[in-house]
């Protein structure tokens, strides 16, 4: 809920947010691309794990942070133009409905086509899916719109913070850093 007595997000809030953005750059760095037999090439088994591991972690913090965001205090909007609160809102919905879809499309893409999760260390988790292989294809490649989509947003939503901090001047883009409460 938001609270005007503070002007910063607790420890937590700011860790999962930073951690998260640093892990969907990566797991977007390491996206695996080409055709179905490339993707799951063992040259490629490097790179795919990779990218499937922190593309778990991405969905697992996104979790925990829906769930801490439920209980947790946050700062209020700074006063602005309406439209500018919208945006804002819209931006941030349209995020987490990206961090939740992305991994979730790839991971039932990759299930339907009858893959199971490759992971870091070997660690497999076989589809519990009856496979599909045509509709995996599709929400396979719906996923790897979406992870570019993601960063686009991402893109849009670091620009907006800027904004904040060197035109606007106003404690937004603080509000997200470390620091003592003012
Ligand atoms: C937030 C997390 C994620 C981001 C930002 C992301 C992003 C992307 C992007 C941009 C691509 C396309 C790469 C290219 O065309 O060169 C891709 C492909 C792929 N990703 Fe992810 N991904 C994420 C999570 C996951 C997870 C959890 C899995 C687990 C299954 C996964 C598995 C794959 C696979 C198998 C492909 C190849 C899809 C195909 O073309 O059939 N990704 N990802």
């Amino acid at each position: 809920m938001e609270d005007k007595t503070i002007t910063r997000y607790s420890v937590p809030a700011q860790l999962l947010h930073w951690l998260t953005a640093i892990l969907v750059l990566v797991a977007f760095i390491y996206g695996p691309g080409g055709s179905e037999a490339r993707i799951y090439s063992a040259a490629r088994d490097a790179d795919r794990q990779l990218h499937e591991t922190l593309g778990v972690c991405v969905l697992t913090l996104v979790a925990l942070r829906i769930l801490w965001r439920a209980f947790d205090k946050r700062p209020e909007h700074p006063p602005g133009p309406r439209w500018m609160t919208l945006a804002a809102s819209v931006v941030q919905g349209a995020l987490y409905a990206l961090l939740l879809g992305v991994p979730l499309t790839a991971i039932c893409g990759a299930w339907l086509e009858g893959h199971s999760l490759t992971l870091l260390a070997g660690v497999l988790v076989p589809s519990p899916l009856p496979a599909s292989h045509d509709l995996g294809a599709v929400i396979a490649e719906i996923h790897t719109w979406l992870g570019d989509a993601i960063l686009w947003l991402a893109g849009a939503h670091t620009l907006a913070g800027l904004g904040h901090h060197y035109v606007l001047k106003d404690g937004v883009l603080r509000s997200m850093l470390p620091g003592r409460d003012a």
